[in-house]
């Protein structure tokens, strides 16, 4: 033993177990919680790495951990204060790190990459379309999930939900709902319509959100692209036969915002259980013709579903981080439980410190 560590004693090893895989394991300096668990071969959900998608939630049972980048861009306060981390972000401060993360689903195959090309685009609404891409083989995955896409020439992938029902054999023509975001690299490129026959890579299927067994009432929210996820889900249940009551909100700023309305209300229609559909503008001029409700979507989540038994209710929510962070709170204050609330917030390298 060196002089240094007999006067002061070696340094003592990090161990981390981590459950439901019942395993634990030595840190080495610096390592994340996900580099390390990934080393000892568990296999830990995660996808970005960089702390924006959120696959890698999981919830600290003990130790503390430093964060390399701030948790709130992708946490709600409420998941932090319950003690939710990204473990991609996590570096454990003490002897001992316990933690709980929700394995990967069961019916998705593993990710693989696929060659694609972009056949076509479709306006939405002025600031949404919907993209086509053709595969070189069938994609499988679980209604709910994303694909990460590739264009040659930028720095990153960018993530897209499916905005189809899965099929059985899988999917060679798949399609997304994508929103320009004003400097985006990649949106910019595709809403001038440079991209129409381009090469990409995508890799799939990826994600957590898709609809847990469950017979309690669920009440999703969709804010604009968000809507995509939503769609896969619910189209996706109500072939299944699915049988539980289901409130969908969708959140837009005005009515020409509104898009695929039909198709939800072809969903409601078919549903085998009490389904309601509630639209919601936030920005609609006080003088249109509009009958529906006015705020925000998140302000509307009572009326959807009355009565209903919130505590074992389960939210489903895809769309703009501040929609979700708001969403959790109204679910939460009405007694919903933050382990049955599944989202995706559709985080952007703006979200990231840690982003090229
Ligand atoms: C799980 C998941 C699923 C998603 N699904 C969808 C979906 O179905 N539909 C959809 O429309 N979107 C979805 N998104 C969002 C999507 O992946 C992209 O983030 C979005 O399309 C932006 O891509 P872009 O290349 O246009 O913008 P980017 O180039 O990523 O830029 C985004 C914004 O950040 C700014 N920016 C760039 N770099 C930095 C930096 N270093 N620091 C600060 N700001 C910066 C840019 O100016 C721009 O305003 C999803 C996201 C996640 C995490
Ligand atoms: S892998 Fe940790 S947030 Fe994406």
């Amino acid at each position: 033993m060196s002089l240094l560590k007999s006067l002061f004693g070696a340094k003592q090893p990090k161990l981390v177990e981590v459950a439901p895989f019942g395993i634990s394991f030595e840190m080495e300096t610096n390592q994340t919680l996900l580099e390390a668990a990934l080393k000892a071969g568990i296999p830990f959900p995660h996808n970005c790495t960089v702390g924006t998608c959120g696959s890698c939630k999981s919830k600290l049972k003990e130790g503390r951990v430093n964060a390399l980048s701030d948790f709130g861009y992708t946490l709600s306060q409420q998941e932090i204060a319950a003690g939710y981390i990204l473990a991609c972000q996590a570096i454990p401060k003490d002897p001992m790190t316990r933690i709980t993360v929700e394995p990967l689903v069961s019916d998705a195959p593993p990710p693989e990459k696929y060659t694609a090309k972009l056949t076509g685009t479709e306006a939405l609404t002025h600031d949404i379309l919907r993209v086509t891409l053709e595969l070189d083989r069938p994609i499988r995955f679980v209604a709910g999930q994303y694909a990460n896409l590739r264009l040659p020439g930028l720095d990153r992938e960018r993530n897209y939900s499916y905005a189809d029902a899965p099929e059985r054999e899988g999917r060679k023509t798949i399609n997304f709902f994508i929103r320009k975001i004003p400097g985006g690299a990649f949106t910019e490129a595709l809403f001038s319509g440079q991209l129409v026959n381009a090469a990409l890579e995508v890799e799939g299927p990826h994600g957590h959100f898709y609809l847990r067994p469950n017979a309690s009432p669920m009440v999703c929210i969709a804010g604009g692209s968000g809507l995509a996820p939503l769609l896969s889900l619910l189209e996706h249940a109500k072939h299944t036969r699915v049988k539980r009551p289901c409130a969908m909100l969708f959140g837009a700023r005005t009515q020409a915002d509104l898009y695929m309305v039909e198709q939800i209300q072809a969903i409601a229609d078919g549903w085998a259980d009490k389904f309601v559909f509630l639209p919601v503008l936030s920005h609609e001029p006080a003088d249109s013709s509009w009958k529906g409700a006015r705020g925000l979507v998140t302000q509307f989540i009572t009326d959807a579903l009355p009565g209903i038994d919130w505590n074992s209710a389960e939210g489903y929510m895809c769309g703009p981080p501040g929609m979700i962070d708001a969403g959790i709170s109204s679910m939460t204050e009405q007694g919903m439980s933050l382990e049955s609330i599944y989202y995706d917030k559709f985080t952007d390298a703006s979200h990231s410190s840690k982003m090229p």
